[in-house]
């Protein structure tokens, strides 16, 4: 309904339900359906079990539908949902404005109702099995949209390519029972916290199954671009820093700026760290300002420096060996592999000198550098440093040896990357830095931080002017130290 207000939108009902019973060719009546609606964008909605119904999966409407977008919209609360669908079906209303409907009430089976979500879940992922991959989702948390919903319908409309920035959204939500769960629950104080606060993270079963399909991690999905439209007459005119951004990311922006916590020592920082930890396995994940200083910290960390030569391919960003000549090593580039987007262990043997302290690989353009274990390997022999680029390549796997499957960033002594707008994972701009060795820890805090690294650096009480002012220069003092030994 709220799509169909903007005018280039047309949305139907549920072309697909049961109600007709079994049809010879469902998605053929479907299409004929949708066909004579005039306008340029049209849809219709569908519910998991329509589809079981149909013994139809997602991929299969999407292919013959040529489908563009899937709106999924689910609801947080299960049992919400179940008392709702109880409701309904004793009361044949599903929307009401009748005050009088409000005071239905439903008993609730817990053993019952936890069943019933067991075969939602398998419902739900039984139909998004093989989920087309170019199709991003656009999940819509209903909540959401009854709470927020002009800027949900906004974020909805922009994924779709359309425009609405000047329209006004509003939802008149007349639920059949608009009392709290506990008022339309005759059981409620027979039912367990776990059975009271039930939910099915939709978003998780879905981009595990597009996770599947294109061998990304699932909570990498969404980060996704939407599927391409064809290009105008006269082409697209790609902008490099116009990133994607989810609403998670603006929340969490705005949590950010909200609790006053927007330097790099507050929380979203640290929490980023925590979590590249946790993606990569690793033991230090230090944030910091770009990919090019990525790269001058893992340099300094491992102490290189004037004399030292560090292998870099001749087919990157010039960041890359600028980072090198910056800590007054010598960038020393190598070719490509033939037919290749990297230079291969044969091409890094070839170039190493007896200075050689250091080997830079950057996966350009996401694609792996073949068989990152022998150069890992070769590093180890050699005692060089293998420092892996990840700026165009954050989150992609490769495949070993063995044929299992290994995320980049996760052979070499050193990880960096850069995090700019056009990035795989990015922020606007930014960077980080990982590092195996959790002896790295210290010196890459130290080194983002100019030594402000020893607690309590960051606090300045404002009533003790001078005391304060003494501390203040004291520890610029102590971090002026720390530099110059480092
Ligand atoms: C492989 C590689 N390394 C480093 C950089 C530099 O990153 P930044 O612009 O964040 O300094 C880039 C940026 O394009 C890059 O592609």
């Amino acid at each position: 309904m709220l799509l169909s207000t903007h005018f280039d939108v047309v949305c139907t009902e549920d072309f697909l339900s049961d109600e007709y019973g079994p049809r010879d060719d469902p998605v053929g009546d479907v299409n004929r359906e949708l066909s004579v609606l005039r306008q340029p964008v049209v849809g219709f909605k569908t519910f998991p079990e329509h589809l079981v119904y149909h013994q139809l999966s997602l991929v299969e409407l999407a292919r013959r539908l040529d489908v563009k977008w899937v709106i999924v919209l689910w609801r947080q609360s299960c049992l919400d949902m179940y008392v709702s669908l109880q409701i309904a079906l004793r009361t044949k209303v599903w929307y009401s404005t009748e005050p009088k409907s409000q005071a239905e009430m439903v008993e609730v089976d817990g053993e019952e109702f936890l069943q019933y979500i067991d075969k939602m879940e398998e419902r739900w992922k039984h139909v998004v099995k093989g989920w087309p991959p170019d199709i991003v989702p656009i999940f819509v948390k209903y909540d959401d949209l009854v709470q927020n919903t002009t800027s949900e319908m906004h974020r909805i409309l922009h994924c779709m390519s359309l425009d609405a920035s000047d329209c006004v959204f509003e939802a008149e939500c007349c639920r059949q029972n608009p009392t709290p769960l506990s008022q339309k629950v005759s059981t409620w104080n027979r039912l367990s916290d776990h059975e009271r606060s039930a939910s099915l993270d939709i978003p998780s079963i879905v981009n595990e199954a597009i996770g599947r399909e294109l061998d990304v991690q699932s909570e990498f999905v969404h980060l996704l671009p939407d599927r391409e439209p064809p290009p105008p007459p006269s082409g697209w005119r790609y902008k490099v820093c116009e990133p994607y951004i989810t609403s998670t990311s603006r929340e969490n922006v705005l949590d950010a700026v909200d609790s006053g916590s927007v330097s790099s020592a507050g929380r979203w920082p640290n929490e980023m760290s925590r979590k590249l930890r946790e993606i990569f396995d690793t033991a230090v994940a230090q944030p910091c300002s770009n990919g090019f200083a990525a790269i001058v910290l893992a340099l300094r960390a491992a102490c290189i420096g004037p004399g030292d030569d560090v292998i870099v391919p001749s087919f990157t960003m010039i960041a890359v060996p600028n980072a090198v000549r910056i800590v007054g090593a010598r960038p020393v580039p190598v070719d490509n592999a033939t037919r290749a987007y990297n230079p291969s262990i044969r091409e890094i043997e070839a170039a190493a000198t007896n200075k050689t302290k250091a080997v830079i690989v950057t996966h350009t353009y996401g694609v792996p550098t073949a068989d990152m274990e022998s150069i890992a390997v070769l590093c180890l022999q050699r005692r060089w440093f293998l420092v892996e680029d990840v700026s165009e390549s954050a989150c992609i796997l490769t495949t070993t040896a063995n044929g299992s499957r290994r995320l980049l960033g996760t052979f070499g002594d050193f990880a960096c990357a850069s995090m700019y707008a056009n990035k795989l994972l990015q922020a606007g701009d930014g960077g980080f830095v990982l590092a195996k060795d959790a002896a790295h820890r210290y010196r890459l805090g130290s080194l983002v931080n100019h030594g402000f690294t020893r607690r309590p650096s960051y606090t300045w009480n404002r009533h003790q002017t001078l005391k304060s002012a003494a501390w203040l220069q004291h520890w610029r003092v102590v971090a002026w130290t720390q530099m110059i030994l480092s």
